[in-house]
């Protein structure tokens, strides 16, 4: 059977951004940060995109393109003996962890539209907000449900088909997401007459910085651009060879990064102004922006547009990820797709109600997937390219378009010589720490 593939280049890009763009860059992002200092987590995360998290994307791409397979297959194929077929099957464990934790989240997100709606978020004071968010997380039902919505319209989607739906889909509503962030940004900023927020995000304070800081920054850089489990190995077996690998890489980690940061502008002004916070974990997206949306005008249609297309951003990002999942089980199984997508489908539903009436089961999956599972898998998608790939058809593929990669013996320095030592050297310091031993004052 012929695998499906993207109509067009900028649908191809549409979507791996509509992956990576997602609660990661707007929800998980600035509580990351938060929780970590603010400036100087996020220039360390700059780092981490550039010299670890871009060469493993574009890596992902290349795998995936040279030979046109899901991941479980992709790596046999490329090398058959040895184990790095493992990489693929902890790629479809990985989306499974993920999937079940992140509807949990997007679920509340869909709540909070229905919220918005019915007007209950209007007129309240930041106390009640945060009230209202502990009850949104407290009560096991309204996750479970919600979750399960969430869910249904992601099977749904995958269920569709790769270009009619994902690339249909991400096309429209990503640019629509970004133009009401850009509008939000602006009123967040000028509620912080003090400009505490902006400081927060732009002045460094290297003291707030710890060897758990630098595993959580990687393990951000791995969330927020979907790499790791194979997700972004999977679009690639998808993006057509007259396509420039390398410059879709840069695009999609740019958008990537461009919406996180705007996130960031968004958040923690507001932060400062309504008295949350910065650090206060998980449920800091949910805490301030209702107070954004209740000072500003037409803050009731704001909000409620807004949740709806964050909805649509977890929504692109958990298609991804169930999108892994479905095309092992067609290619391994011989499923058809419908039935392939329910099946996943029924399974992560089991797992999310674990994480919805259990939080710390959530917090769990969270930090687990970012900061351990999706890291260690770059590790070894990363290593894979030097020892089993090889430096000329790794260049053969990013250069199938028939143009010049100038830029291939940097990005072959660091695939070769930085990126899987910095992230050994991460987890070793960060193991040395849990042990008593710190290498970092
Ligand atoms: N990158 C997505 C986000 O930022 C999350 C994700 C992680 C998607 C891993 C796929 C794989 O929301």
């Amino acid at each position: 059977m012929k695998r499906e593939g993207f109509n067009s280049k900028a649908g191809a890009i549409a979507a791996a951004a509509g992956s990576a763009v997602g609660l990661g860059n707007i929800w998980r992002f600035p509580y990351v940060t938060g929780e970590n200092g603010g400036a100087a987590f996020l220039l360390l995360y700059v780092l981490f995109m550039i010299l670890i998290a871009l060469p493993v994307l574009m890596s992902e791409f290349s795998i995936g393109r040279m030979t046109g397979k899901p991941v479980t297959d992709a790596f046999k194929t490329l090398s058959p003996k040895g184990y790095w077929y493992g990489i693929g099957f902890s790629g479809v464990v990985c989306a499974f962890v993920i999937m079940s934790f992140y509807n949990v989240v997007a679920g509340w997100t869909m709540y909070y539209v229905y919220l918005s709606l019915t007007g209950k978020l209007q007129g309240l004071n930041p106390e009640e907000v945060s009230q209202t968010f502990e009850h949104t997380m407290s009560d096991p039902l309204i996750s479970i449900f919600w979750m399960i919505i969430m869910l249904s319209l992601t099977g749904y989607v995958v269920a569709h088909g790769v270009s009619k739906g994902i690339e249909r889909y991400s096309k429209i509503l990503m640019p629509i997401l970004l133009f009401l962030i850009i509008v939000v940004c602006v009123r967040s900023i000028s509620l912080d007459t003090e400009n505490k927020g902006i400081y927060f995000l732009l002045a460094p304070d290297f003291s707030k910085l710890s060897i758990k800081s630098v595993l959580e920054a990687l393990g951000q850089a791995f969330f927020s651009l979907s790499l790791g489990m194979g997700t972004m190995t999977t679009y690639g077996s998808y993006i057509s060879k007259k396509q420039n690998l390398p410059k879709s890489a840069m695009s999609v980690a740019m958008i990537d990064f461009f919406i996180a940061f705007l996130a960031g502008l968004m958040i923690f002004p507001c932060a400062f102004a309504c008295g949350v916070n910065p650090g206060s974990g998980p449920g800091l997206v949910f805490e301030t922006l209702p107070n954004v949306f209740n000072q500003m005008p037409m803050g009731y249609l704001i909000s409620i547009v807004f949740f709806l297309l964050l909805v649509v951003a977890a929504v692109t990002s958990s298609i991804s990820m169930l999108e892994v999942l479905v095309d092992f089980l067609l290619s391994r199984y011989n499923m058809k797709r419908p039935r392939a997508t329910v099946l996943a489908v029924s399974l992560t539903i089991i797992l999310g109600i674990g994480c919805a009436t259990f939080s710390p089961m959530l917090d769990f999956f969270d930090n687990l997937s970012a900061n351990v599972l999706l890291p260690l898998g770059g590790f070894f998608i990363i290593l894979f390219v030097p020892l089993c790939i090889g430096a000329k058809k790794m260049r053969e593929e990013m250069e199938a378009h028939g143009g010049k990669f100038k830029l291939f013996p940097v990005f072959y320095f660091l695939a070769k010589w930085v990126a899987p030592w910095a992230i050994l050297f991460i987890f070793i310091s960060k193991m040395l720490s849990w042990m008593g031993i710190e290498l970092f004052a």
